[in-house]
């Protein structure tokens, strides 16, 4: 779709900018981020593109092409929620909005904005749809303006919007996918120093994604409970274990010996947490070896962990892994995201990819009788603004 030609039809002038942020997949480390864990994300190549162009006023004008619907909200009043007619903004606007409300707090200034844009990050699929809108909408506005904040910052102020704005408990990671990405790799960023840096994935191999067609939006999912879950944890433990501050600072022999002191469904999700930071640990090791049956087993134990303790998989995500598991090629796989939907993210033999995909496709079909969407998938550089128009 030529965006430049869309945005000309619907504002009678030339875009400013063009933008274009990625979704995620995350390999491992899956609800540690908001127990300040590390993760292995990736950015992916599908994302949200954005053309804009700043106007005098302070009114945003925003035109998301995949719906058919435009919106328009002033910057001053994005407190109320409403668009300048004082009704409710759609639930879709509330990225966008919560974006420039987190921006405005933060001090920096924000021009207003016509802007039309479209995305192939698929909604509800555990593929951070919402961060990709999100950081698309930070990048432009500072492409657009003469303040310049490094993208890490970007990504946490796009994190409180999505917090605070939107109502979601999310941790950082999709935030800082979609803003970090490095073209070929995973990212290794570990939520509490903040620090991170790309891994190379296992010679040979390449991450498949599988979408079980089943969507769950974040928002109104179990997802603030298993966060909560995760607090009171913490609490409760912090009687044994004084100086925690989180569940990462929670070793597994700690948690084995104090876990009996912890509500039965309290236990289960911290288990998960516990150990899945662990998990990681010793995966990053297996990725600096260019060990793929090792990583794989993690990604396997993550899935189980995710179905069994912290309970955000459905049964067709399971049968998607289960499926997986049989086939020629396949190192390890899982569900992605938040759960309760969305994708499973498989690691797999480069020269197998086409034959495994297929018999994925298969399998999912005899088993569920739903068709999977089933894709190969590049990791991608971070969001990217470009100027196409200085006038
Ligand atoms: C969602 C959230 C992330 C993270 C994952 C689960 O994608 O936005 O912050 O918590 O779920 O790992």
């Amino acid at each position: 779709m030529n965006l430049a030609y869309s945005f000309e039809q619907k504002f009678g002038r030339p875009p400013r900018v063009e933008t274009l942020a990625p979704g995620r997949v995350n390999l491992l480390g899956e609800h540690v981020d908001y127990n300040l864990g590390v993760v292995l994300p990736a950015a992916i190549d599908r994302s949200v593109t954005l053309a804009a162009a700043p106007t005098s006023d302070d009114i945003v004008i925003l035109n998301a092409i995949d719906l058919g619907e435009q919106v328009s909200f002033k910057l001053s009043e994005i407190e109320k929620r409403c668009d300048i007619e004082g009704k409710p903004l759609p639930g879709w606007v509330l990225y966008p909005a919560g974006v420039a409300w987190s921006l405005q707090r933060a001090g920096v200034a924000l021009c207003g904005m016509q802007a039309v844009y479209t995305s192939d990050v698929p909604i509800g699929a555990g593929l951070s749809s919402s961060a990709a809108v999100e950081v698309a909408f930070a990048t432009t506005w500072q492409a657009l303006s003469s303040w310049k904040l490094d993208k890490l910052s970007l990504a946490k102020l796009c994190q409180r919007a999505e917090n605070e704005y939107v109502g979601v408990s999310s941790g950082l990671m999709d935030q800082f996918a979609s803003a970090c990405g490095v073209e070929g790799h995973v990212l290794c960023f570990d939520t509490r120093s903040l620090e991170w840096m790309p891994l190379e994935l296992p010679p040979g191999t390449t991450i498949v994604i599988a979408d079980s067609g089943i969507r769950r939006s974040l928002a109104t999912s179990a997802y603030n409970d298993r966060r909560s879950a995760c607090e009171q944890a913490v609490e409760l433990l912090q009687k044994y274990l004084p100086s925690i501050q989180s569940l990462r600072d929670v070793s597994t022999v700690e948690f084995a010996a104090y876990s009996m002191y912890l509500p039965p469904e309290i236990a289960k999700r911290a288990e998960h947490v516990v150990k899945e930071i662990h998990r990681v640990d010793q995966a990053i090791i297996a990725l600096n070896r260019g060990d793929a049956r090792m990583f794989g087993g993690f990604m396997f134990a993550c899935h189980k962990s995710l179905r069994d303790l912290y309970e955000v998989s459905i049964p067709q995500l399971d049968s998607l892994v289960e499926i997986a598991r049989v086939l020629p090629g396949i190192y390890g796989a899982r569900l992605t995201g938040a759960g309760f939907g969305g994708c499973t993210v498989n690691l797999v033999e480069e020269k197998n990819a086409t034959s495994f995909m297929h018999g994925l496709q298969e399998g999912y079909c005899k088993k569920t009788g739903r068709e999977a969407e089933v894709y190969l998938c590049r990791a991608s550089g971070g969001a990217e603004a470009r100027l196409i128009n200085s006038l």
